[in-house]
């Protein structure tokens, strides 16, 4: 990017250079409102809502014909979606599959790919990533009859905001059976490099699996090169599928004999899946790990949300995310010195996810007054407030009326009338 400026000339110039721009067209954006959540639920996007009444209209039109009528084929409806997805991860068609949550997606690896034996059973957790990856971790260790305690080993973060690669690469010892990281960590959008994690991993003979959950739909991710042994994530961030979207599952190739841990008919194979048969008989595709029905609705604005993406690479989404990011911690740096802020994330642009982790003493209030100036922002307590201009669809001129809105709040002292509670700010 050019040598930057402060006046907001500069970002109406990054909007009209801006290659991308014309995506931003396809979303619902409430005019005058500065939307920065997009890394907890995208915005609805038009294609999105499309896919979502189409569905309805075609369960209207068809009942139960929905599923394998000569019109409607909402049967295989999970690897159309995995094929659109897998093209923004680079992983092949057949590894990516679309189901029930991250949560559970988690305790579907778990199940499968830990498998504990007296020399080798840890599991490798950090300190700082979402906590529902800890919690099914914690359960599927109590399911086998073990204790927490003694299988977790859990990487330390020095700083309380990131992980050392030192720290992980020491954790992988020979007890280890499996660990399961973050690709960016939720608060501080530190961007972990998998491809060593998952090498390093390999080479010891560790099963090694990221929780996509805060980079899908912003970070470029090669699958093919990274070569995890899986991975998890939300549909709903990012990528914009909707409140609680069926979330997305990655199986490496190589695990397709695998018996699935959790098992279920829709994982069946499907030439054979409505024979009803006794036994299980997993599909060799990562379509092999789901469990129940395809939630059809819950999985059309995945499906729709994903052709916002159509006709552009992610190499040009993360580009464009990294420059509004950038853009971003340039002005609060030369406009908000010396009010008390810090920029909590990684500056550079190889360890940057997709947000900017604003920090400051009086964050509650801060972010509360955001709000109150029709900014949506995020808050992580104690003190962070979570920024997240989206590369589909935030403009460079957004970003620097956040900034002006920021700064007229800390002039005016307009956060002064609100009250610091701890915690109750979603
Ligand atoms: C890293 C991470 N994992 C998982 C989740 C949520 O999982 P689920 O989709 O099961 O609610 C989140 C939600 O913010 C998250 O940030």
């Amino acid at each position: 990017m050019a040598e930057m400026r402060q006046d907001k000339n500069f970002a109406l110039e990054l909007d009209a250079a801006d290659e991308l721009a014309g995506r931003r067209e396809l979303f619902y954006i409430r005019p005058g409102q500065i939307y920065m959540d997009g890394n907890s639920l995208g915005l609805c996007s038009k294609p999105a809502e499309k896919a979502v009444l189409r569905a309805l209209d075609d369960w209207k039109t068809h009942g139960i014909g929905i599923w394998t009528g000569a019109e409607t084929d909402y049967f295989l409806y999970f690897e159309s979606i995995g094929a659109k997805l897998a093209r923004l991860i680079n992983a092949r068609p057949e590894e990516v599959t679309v189901c029930a949550s991250t949560t559970l997606n988690i305790h579907q690896c778990i199940a499968t790919f830990w498998k504990p034996d007296a020399r080798r059973y840890k599991i490798v957790v950090d300190e700082l990533n979402f906590p529902t990856d800890r919690y099914a971790v914690t359960s599927q260790i109590r399911q086998r009859g073990l204790e927490p305690d003694e299988v977790l080993k859990v990487v330390k973060s020095r700083d309380g905001k990131t992980l050392a690669m030192e720290d992980i690469l020491a954790a992988l010892t020979e007890d280890v059976a499996v660990v399961l990281l973050p690709s960016v960590l939720y608060r501080s959008a530190q961007l972990l490099d998998m491809a060593a994690i998952a090498a390093a991993a390999r080479e010891r003979g560790i099963i090694c699996g990221f929780d996509l959950c805060h980079s899908i739909g912003a970070v470029d991710h090669d699958m093919e090169a990274v070569d995890c042994d899986f991975a998890v994530w939300c549909n709903y961030k990012y990528l914009s599928g909707g409140p609680g979207a069926t979330a997305g599952l990655y199986v490496n190739r190589k695990h397709f004999a695998m018996e699935p841990g959790l098992a279920g008919w829709w994982g069946n194979r499907n030439d054979t899946q409505f024979e009803l048969r006794p036994e299980f008989e997993h599909a060799l595709n990562a379509g092999g790990w789901q469990t129940g029905t395809s939630p059809v609705l819950s999985m059309a604005g995945v499906d729709g949300a994903l052709d916002a993406y159509e006709g552009i690479t992610m190499a040009q989404v993360r580009e464009r995310s990294l420059k509004l990011t950038r853009y971003m911690m340039y002005l609060i740096d030369t406009e908000l010195a010396g009010y008390g802020f810090t920029v909590g994330n990684p500056r550079e642009d190889a360890v940057r996810g997709g947000h900017v982790a604003l920090e400051h003493d009086d964050a509650v209030r801060i972010n509360e007054a955001l709000k109150a100036a029709d900014v949506v922002p995020d808050f992580r307590y104690p003190n962070v407030i979570r920024l997240a201009p989206s590369p589909l669809y935030t403009s460079f001129a957004e970003v620097w009326e956040f900034v002006r809105r920021l700064k007229e709040i800390m002039d005016t002292k307009a956060y002064e009338k609100y009250e610091n509670k701890a915690g109750t700010v979603a």
